[in-house]
């Protein structure tokens, strides 16, 4: 589809990615409304892109209705918002769960309720979902996050298919490690030699390239990733095994303290 012109609802748009991605789509004259709870953040964002701004907690049942209604006539949407959802499942309340399955998963799925019937009317439109190599690739201290991550890429899959021939894209970002901005670099997690990063721009290019392109899923990650998270989703009980013997258990462990106060 289309970018120059088309009116694009960005959530998650205060954040690493987000931000990275509202500025790749204004340069291609894209019109956007951008959305987070709210903050000097997303304010600096919008001034700088003369950007509308649409406030929303999407943790709060109806959020994502009001918000839906508040863009108005979205020819693109880009699910972006996200909480890190990492650590044991005991450690959290369960409203830290709860705020992670609404914000993650809920919210893309009734944004997407919501906006698809005027899509459906114009025969046109884009939705993009940002899912996670978490979305393919389950790992201990992380159950939460890949529970909405699968989640939010099945149903990127799911409504692809259901929406062939419509004129509506659909399409599923899958990036790994993404290093300056973002929860996995405010996190302080380090990584070993040889696990590579990707930077919040290349997220947002692959963000475009998808829309233009109408590509189903994207892996935002060096190869040597994409293959292991590939490989996790054939044989998931060999991977763990092999994430436990190679230490990625304590990457994953380290990586949840660091995300502890983001939830
Ligand atoms: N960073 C990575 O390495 C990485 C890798 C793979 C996938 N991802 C995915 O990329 C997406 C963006 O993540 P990021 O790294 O940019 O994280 P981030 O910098 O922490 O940004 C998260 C965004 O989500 C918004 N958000 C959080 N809680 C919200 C709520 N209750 N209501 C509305 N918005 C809320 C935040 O907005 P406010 O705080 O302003 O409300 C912020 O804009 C997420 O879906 C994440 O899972 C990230």
């Amino acid at each position: 589809m289309q970018i120059s012109g088309a009116r694009v609802l960005i959530t998650g748009a205060s954040g690493g990615i987000g931000q990275a991605i509202a500025r790749a789509f204004h340069v291609r004259g894209a019109s956007l409304v951008l959305s987070g709870r709210g903050g000097e953040a997303l304010d600096a964002l919008a001034a700088e892109l003369k950007a509308q701004v649409a406030a929303a907690d999407l943790a709060q049942v109806g959020a994502p209705e009001r918000l839906a209604e508040q863009a108005g006539e979205v020819d693109i949407l880009i699910a972006n918002a996200g909480l890190p959802g990492t650590g044991m499942l005991e450690s959290f309340s369960v409203e830290e769960l709860d705020r992670t399955l609404l914000v993650n998963l809920r919210a893309p799925v009734v944004l997407t309720r919501q906006l698809l019937p005027a899509m459906r009317e114009r025969g046109r439109g884009h939705l993009l979902f940002v899912s996670s190599l978490a979305g393919k690739a389950a790992t201990a201290h992380s159950a939460p996050y890949n529970a909405t991550k699968f989640g939010l890429r099945g149903f990127a899959l799911a409504m692809r298919a259901e929406l062939q021939g419509s004129g509506i894209g659909v399409s599923v970002l899958t990036p790994g490690f993404i290093r300056e901005a973002g929860m996995f670099a405010k996190s302080g997690a380090k990584l070993p030699p040889g696990i590579g990063t990707r930077s919040p721009e290349d997220v947002a290019q692959a963000a475009v390239r998808a829309v233009e392109r109408d590509l189903g899923e994207v892996d935002v990650a060096p190869l040597g990733l994409r293959l292991a998270s590939a490989f996790a989703g054939i044989a998931p009980e060999t991977a763990a095994r092999v994430t436990r013997l190679s230490g990625g258990e304590r990457i994953a462990r380290s990586l949840a303290e660091g995300q502890r106060t983001m939830r």
